[in-house]
């Protein structure tokens, strides 16, 4: 057995540019998307994820021949279709859900289990399913499988009683393999939708709205396959700028797109960060001390995202003054504030309220990531801290971020990924 271990001294500013991944909260939409086209699409600018590896286990079991090489991605249909997800690829992500529409869309039957995921707080599907049962789909519980067949998958006018992401892009991929046309009102307006409506669009469907609260989706279109490039993703620039917010220096982020990230410049503005914008290009300088947020709430687009609370939370941590943040869109999204806290921060958290006082100095601290972005937040808090800090439990950062560690070494972090056996681990060897 061995371990991947990330090991971080802090106390180094970040110089440099780099270029940013392509965005996982896209690139997952568009492979399951890929369901509703005949012939070959071609993604480009996937990031090599396990989450992508786990989509493509999913698209080879229902009968596609999906194959990457390097960043791109090729999906083609082969005649043998499956419309069951196994148990075990539901529970390996949240993204597994994102398959339901496209095969309702293509194949009117479904059966599928609960999806696994970041633990964020509870994440039920029944907006899912409210939506796609209005869609004429019957959904029945057998033993734990849930179990989706529509006689006649047909558009409709619904209406999100929240604008969330995963039920707007699945209301979009059935509607487009429906018959008639579907209005969805409150939908979500995150630019992953759009470019998912923008991908669909190319493929030879209908969507107008996408990006804005009602989107009209005209059904029953052929779908043929297409190359297409996916979206630079926020969340991941976001980190590398908080990266170079909390350990100082200047940062340049290139292949971004500004235009998806006005929320949180402002936010690394407000704590005392120049930022700088240019066709494709984010810079972020930090030489000053970093000044409090005094409140930041996390809120659907074009609000502060929710994916990035962790991300300022590590960086506020050594603000001169207090911030406060509240978390409106998850229960649970403070996970990662116990490792902070270890790493000597200031935290209190009341329900879904952060109170942040900035102290003088983090010092560094052997912790377990315990989510995605939380995993990050460790990253970015141990980069400004003083000494060595340890990350463990990589899978979390595994699922959201290609080349971590070597991101950051190349901006002059002191940052190395290494592999323990246990026996080595009892021994507290070095890096490899
Ligand atoms: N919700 C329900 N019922 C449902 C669906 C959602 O109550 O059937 C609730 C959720 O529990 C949550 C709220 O609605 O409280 C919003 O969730 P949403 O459906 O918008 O989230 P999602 O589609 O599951 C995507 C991203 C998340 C991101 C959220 C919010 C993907 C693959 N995931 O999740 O990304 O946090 O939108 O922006 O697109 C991440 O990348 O780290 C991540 C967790």
């Amino acid at each position: 057995m061995t371990e991947d271990i990330l090991r971080i001294t802090g106390g180094r500013p970040l110089h440099g540019e780099i270029t940013v991944q392509g965005a996982k909260n896209s690139a997952l939409p568009l492979m399951a998307a890929a369901l509703l086209c005949d012939g070959e699409t071609v993604l480009h600018r996937v990031p090599q994820l396990l989450d992508v590896y786990a989509a493509s286990r999913i698209l080879n079991r229902l009968g596609c021949r999906c194959t990457a090489e390097g960043n791109t991605v090729t999906i083609r249909h082969t005649n043998a279709e499956s419309s069951e997800i196994p148990d075990a690829d539901m529970r390996t992500m949240r993204s597994s859900i994102m398959f339901l529409g496209p095969i309702l869309g293509r194949m009117r039957c479904c059966t599928l289990t609960m999806p696994g995921g970041c633990e964020l707080g509870p994440r039920p599907i029944d907006l899912h399913l409210d939506a796609m049962r209005q869609m004429g789909v019957q959904i029945r519980d057998d033993g734990g499988k849930i179990v989706c067949r529509a006689d006649l998958l047909h558009g409709a006018r619904i209406h999100l009683p929240l604008p969330s992401v995963g039920v707007t892009e699945n209301v979009i991929m059935a509607a487009v393999g429906a018959a008639g046309e579907t209005v969805l009102t409150n939908a979500a307006r995150e630019p992953e939708i759009t470019d998912l409506a923008a991908f669909l669009n190319q493929c030879g469907a209908k969507i107008e709205g996408a990006g804005e609260s009602t989107v009209v989706i005209e059904g029953g279109r052929k779908l043929t396959g297409t190359e297409y490039s996916v979206m630079p993703d926020r969340i991941a620039a976001m980190t590398y700028l908080c990266a170079g917010a909390a350990a100082g220096g200047s940062v340049c982020v290139s292949g971004a797109a500004p235009q998806d990230l006005e929320s949180c410049l402002n936010v690394l503005k407000a704590a005392g960060c120049r930022i700088g914008t240019g066709s494709g290009r984010i810079f972020l300088d930090r030489t000053g001390g970093l000044r409090n947020v005094r409140y930041i709430r996390t809120m659907p687009y074009p609000g502060f995202p929710t994916d990035a609370q962790a991300l300022i939370s590590a960086v506020l941590c050594t603000a001169n003054g207090t911030s406060v943040i509240d978390e409106t869109i998850f229960d649970s999204r403070y996970k990662h504030v116990g490792a902070l806290l270890r790493m000597g921060a200031d935290i209190r958290t009341i329900g879904r309220t952060a109170v942040i006082t900035g102290v003088s100095r983090l010092h560094g601290a052997s912790v377990e990531a315990t989510d995605l972005r939380g995993g990050a937040a460790m990253a970015i808090a141990a980069l400004q801290a003083e000494g060595e800090s340890e990350i463990r439990q990589l899978h979390h950062l595994d699922r959201g971020y290609e080349h971590f560690a070597e991101i950051f070494h190349s901006l002059g972090g002191s940052v190395q990924r290494c592999r323990f056996s246990a026996k080595e681990r009892e021994k507290q060897s070095p890096c490899a």
